[in-house]
């Protein structure tokens, strides 16, 4: 996995709880990288898991809603850092069904070893938008996470269900999102 999300995440650690969380989870996983990472680096993206673990260990919060706010708070960060691909967009729906062929494209092209999902676009009219996740990665909550960001940020109304489909390795994420009014 990128650096970004790993210097994202430890910033929001240090941000939220200390700068010692940030070292204690760290020193206590003892990453195979050394734990100093950089934005464009690339790192077995087992070692957030392994940290997010420790930081649910250490605070009593589940480690899903704690993937979930860093997804919901990594999108802010993307909407300050990647501010090109929120340009004549004002609407969320517009967005995630850009996801796979606009913004992960342009993604890949920077970071050609990035390792990312496949958003499929399963329908879409201006009331309904139902995305299908599928990674070998499992990042469903940080999916979830990133899309109550993208719905914060264009400040729209806009209910979201998920349910996994299928079971073991070929199981997939559906996100159900409706715009309420
Ligand atoms: C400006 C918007 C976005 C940017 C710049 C961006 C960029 C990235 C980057 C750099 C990675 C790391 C790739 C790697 O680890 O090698 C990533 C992964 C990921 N992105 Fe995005 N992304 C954006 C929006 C979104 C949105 C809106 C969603 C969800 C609806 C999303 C879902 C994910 C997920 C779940 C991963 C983790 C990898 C995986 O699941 O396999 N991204 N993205």
């Amino acid at each position: 996995m990128k650096g970004i999300v790993f210097t994202e995440f430890l910033q929001m650690v240090e941000d939220v709880f200390s700068a010692n969380m940030v070292d204690d989870i760290i020193d206590e996983t003892n990453p195979a990288s050394g734990g100093a990472y950089t934005n464009v680096g690339t790192y077995d993206h087992r070692e957030i898991v392994n940290m997010v673990i420790e930081l649910s260990k250490r605070t009593g919060i589940g480690v899903n809603e704690l993937i979930r706010s860093f997804g919901q708070h990594l999108f802010m960060r993307f909407t300050l850092g990647y501010p090109g691909f929120f340009q004549g967009i004002d609407d969320a729906f517009v967005f995630l069904s850009g996801i796979e062929n606009i913004i992960h494209a342009e993604v890949r092209k920077l970071y050609p070893d990035a390792e990312l999902p496949r958003f499929e676009t399963e329908y879409y009219d201006a009331k309904k938008l139902i995305l299908l996740y599928k990674s070998s990665r499992h990042f469903e909550d940080l999916a979830e996470g990133l899309i109550l960001g993208c719905i914060d940020h264009f400040k729209q109304n806009i209910s979201v269900q998920r349910e996994t489909v299928g079971d073991g390795e070929s199981r997939y994420e559906r996100f159900s999102l409706n715009l309420l009014d």
